[in-house]
């Protein structure tokens, strides 16, 4: 399939690269590329950023049968443009297509689209230090009708937002809130994919964390409110007297690729990693024992995000003296050097775009 490309006429001003926040900024160009059972993938496009129209019934806003990805794209000190581990994100994207019922797409060829949308839109790629160009793949549904079934047409499409630090506080520690109040995604259900529900889900108690305080929920399990699943926007790891502990996968969390990256370097490094579950009352006691180390989170928007404070019920705890723990650091470190390209690539994951 041959990709048109279309030109914007007027290109935006760029914004200053030191103040970049989060997702309000979008670049001059969007990849577009539509669905039918007739033709499948079809008419792949990259032109002009711009709004979608849609009939008010669109299934999408109905009942949100969509998915989407979080990838970024890096510049290096030679500026040069790259990808970090890109495949991963595409791969996930069609997992996540399988679970709401979205017909797949190419990898090669999204990952190729993807490439050169970014490529043409290399100037957006900031160069500050921790500043990167956040690419958004998603798909929606867009029949226009109310009945409750899958949709037969979609539309795919990649957006591209020069982005800062996700959370204000930087690199710096968060306070996070337990609540056995709400749950985020039950087993069985949809809170592995990458779907706007799961978000939709988070709204209410996240809210709740915000007016007491915490940036964001850890949420618990959805059947027995009892063990530690992730945050919603990254995953969950404990360094827990030397060992580091994650929430194993079991179908509510979402497989991030930050986290396979902390599992792989990790196992790299012999460092003592393990996959299981890990209940709140064992983390709440391990704090009282004394032996909880370090609280952080991963994910591709955060990257390492330590984690300060905890607040579950009526006990709030603090980690690491609400410092920056040397375990974060160096997952931290190791993660910017490889994905900036200030550091050697020993895994293979980076794809050169520019
Ligand atoms: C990401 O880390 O890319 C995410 O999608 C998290 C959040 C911004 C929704």
């Amino acid at each position: 399939m041959q990709i048109t490309i279309t030109k914007a006429e007027n290109l935006k001003p760029k914004p200053e690269d030191a103040n970049l926040g989060f997702g309000s900024i979008f670049t001059d160009h969007m990849f577009n590329m539509d669905y039918n059972p007739e033709k499948g993938w079809h008419n792949p496009r990259i032109e002009p950023y711009a709004a979608i129209e849609m009939d008010p019934a669109t299934m999408m806003l109905h009942y949100a049968q969509g998915v989407f990805e979080g990838l970024k794209a890096y510049r290096t000190r030679s500026g040069s443009v790259q990808l970090f581990r890109p495949e991963k994100n595409v791969k996930r994207l069609n997992r996540s297509c399988r679970a709401l019922c979205i017909p797949e797409v190419n990898e090669t060829f999204l990952l190729n689209s993807l490439k050169q949308l970014v490529a043409l839109e290399k100037d957006w790629v900031p160069s500050v230090p921790e500043t990167s160009l956040y690419i958004r793949p998603t798909i929606i549904a867009t029949d226009p009708f109310l009945g409750v079934r899958a949709s037969n047409t979609y539309r795919l499409f990649i957006i591209l937002s020069p982005v800062g630090a996700y959370y204000p506080e930087g690199f710096n520690p968060i306070k996070i809130w337990v609540t056995k109040d709400y749950v985020r995604a039950v087993r069985g259900g949809v809170g592995e994919a990458k779907t706007p529900g799961n978000y939709a889900a988070s709204l209410r108690a996240g809210d709740e964390a915000h007016k007491n305080g915490y940036s964001q929920v850890l949420w618990l399990d959805g059947v027995e409110l009892k063990y530690l699943e992730e945050v919603g926007s990254m995953n969950i790891f404990f360094v827990i007297d030397g060992e580091i502990i994650t929430p194993s996968l079991t179908g509510s969390i979402l497989p991030g690729i930050t986290r396979d990256s902390v599992i792989a370097l990790a196992k790299m490094w012999n460092m003592k990693i393990t996959e299981r579950k890990i209940s709140i009352d064992e983390l709440m006691g391990a704090h009282e024992t004394g032996i909880l180390n370090e609280v952080f989170g991963a994910g591709t928007a955060a990257v390492i995000s330590p984690v300060g404070e905890i607040k579950y019920g009526k006990k709030t705890i603090i980690i690491n003296n609400g410092k920056v723990g040397l375990v974060a650091n160096k997952f931290y470190t190791a993660l910017t050097d490889i994905q900036y390209g200030r550091a050697e690539d020993p895994m293979g994951w980076i794809v050169p775009v520019t």
